[in-house]
């Protein structure tokens, strides 16, 4: 009999920032923090895991390379946790399921994008890791606890677990307990909202958001700020916006929050910059955008990298394109406005 599972989640884009953690071993956040779940068809992670008795260790291939899993490490800890809910909740339940907690597993996990175009994946490759073990162990357990494990993985994994729009609480209790992703909205709440994703830079970024948010913590006193005084109503705000629908204050807020990330990176010391003059040139032009129409049309966010994620409704995204063409003259692939998918435009903006 094979034990075996393939599952896959799509990467999130956080229009209120997750940055520091309270505790970094079971990777509880300093605030909340709120992403759009791209759709399954677009950026996602497929992962295939196997149990079998004739294994003789866990391994991990990540776009076919072999990837060490490490005692204490993410992964392992993620698997740990697994197996262990397989014995409590299957096997010492039913004494005729078969004890694939005792037995080693191979994990397989696929990009669907270039793994160098600065993407993180991050998020999507621990959430479609945590749920193809849930799969493969039939854990009868909600979205909601395959979170609080996938968060251990990685912080903003926990939000991959849900589509649409997607909430990180970042509660309160010391064993994370209360930390986990609610979905605020589903996909088809709001469904005319795109992201368009401009590849500025595909280099691996200088400084990881693990150690980059560490850092940030240790020496920023804008972030207590930050953590104290904006974000929990940011948070009520987006959420209030994404329930009725009105964009204009959705993507002031995510403006403004992806805005003040970046103040809290430059605000560390070293001090940390992900943007580049092109990320900013992409800010300039769809802040003159926006005041030339009078309203709000598109929004940005920036990861830590310099890639510009535009959020924006569909009637607007043309529009949006041919500007990004003409202030970003490119490369054939983006020159081309058609050159979406599903309506999703992946390009690659030159810097200089
Ligand atoms: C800027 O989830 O990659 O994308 O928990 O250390 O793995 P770790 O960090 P990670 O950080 C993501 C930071 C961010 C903002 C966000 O997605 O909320």
């Amino acid at each position: 009999m094979v034990h075996q599972a393939t599952t896959s989640a799509p990467v999130n884009i956080a229009c209120i920032k997750y940055w520091g953690k309270r505790d970094t071993k079971l990777i509880l956040p300093t605030n909340s923090s709120l992403s759009v779940t791209l759709d399954q068809d677009h950026l996602r992670s497929t992962t295939t895991s196997r149990a079998d008795p004739e294994f003789t260790k866990d391994r991990l291939w990540l776009n076919g390379n072999e990837e060490e899993i490490k005692p204490g490490s993410r992964t392992h800890t993620c698997i740990a946790e697994l197996k262990a809910l397989r014995k409590t909740t299957v096997e010492d339940k039913n004494s005729s399921a078969p004890k694939l907690s005792t037995y080693h597993v191979h994990i397989s996990s696929y990009n669907n994008f270039p793994t160098a175009a600065g993407l993180a994946s991050s998020a999507s490759g621990f959430a479609a890791l945590v749920s193809s073990l849930a799969a493969l162990y039939e854990l009868p357990v909600s979205p909601k606890d395959l979170s609080i494990i996938a968060r251990q993985g990685s912080g903003s994994a926990c939000r991959s677990l849900f589509g649409g729009y997607v909430a990180w609480e970042e509660g309160s209790a010391s064993d994370g307990s209360d930390s986990y992703a609610v979905q605020v909205a589903t996909e088809s709440h709001w469904p005319g909202i795109h992201a368009l994703i401009c590849v500025v830079n595909d280099a691996k970024k200088g400084t990881s958001s693990t150690s980059g948010m560490q850092r940030t913590v240790e020496t920023s006193a804008l972030l207590q700020h930050r953590i104290k005084e904006v974000v929990p109503k940011r948070m009520a705000d987006i959420s209030k916006a994404i329930q009725e629908k009105d964009f204009d204050t959705f993507a002031r807020i995510t403006m403004a929050d992806s805005n003040q990330f970046h103040a809290v990176a430059l605000d560390t010391t070293p001090p940390i910059f992900y943007m580049n003059d092109v990320s900013r040139g992409v800010i300039a032009v769809i802040e003159e955008y926006n005041r030339a129409a009078g309203k709000i049309k598109a929004a940005y966010t920036f990861d830590a990298g310099p890639n510009a994620v535009i959020y924006a409704p569909e009637e607007n995204l043309k529009e949006i394109i041919q500007l990004i063409v003409k202030f970003f003259p490119q490369q054939a692939e983006f020159k081309d406005p058609f050159a979406l998918f599903g309506g999703k435009l992946e390009g690659r903006v030159p810097e200089g």
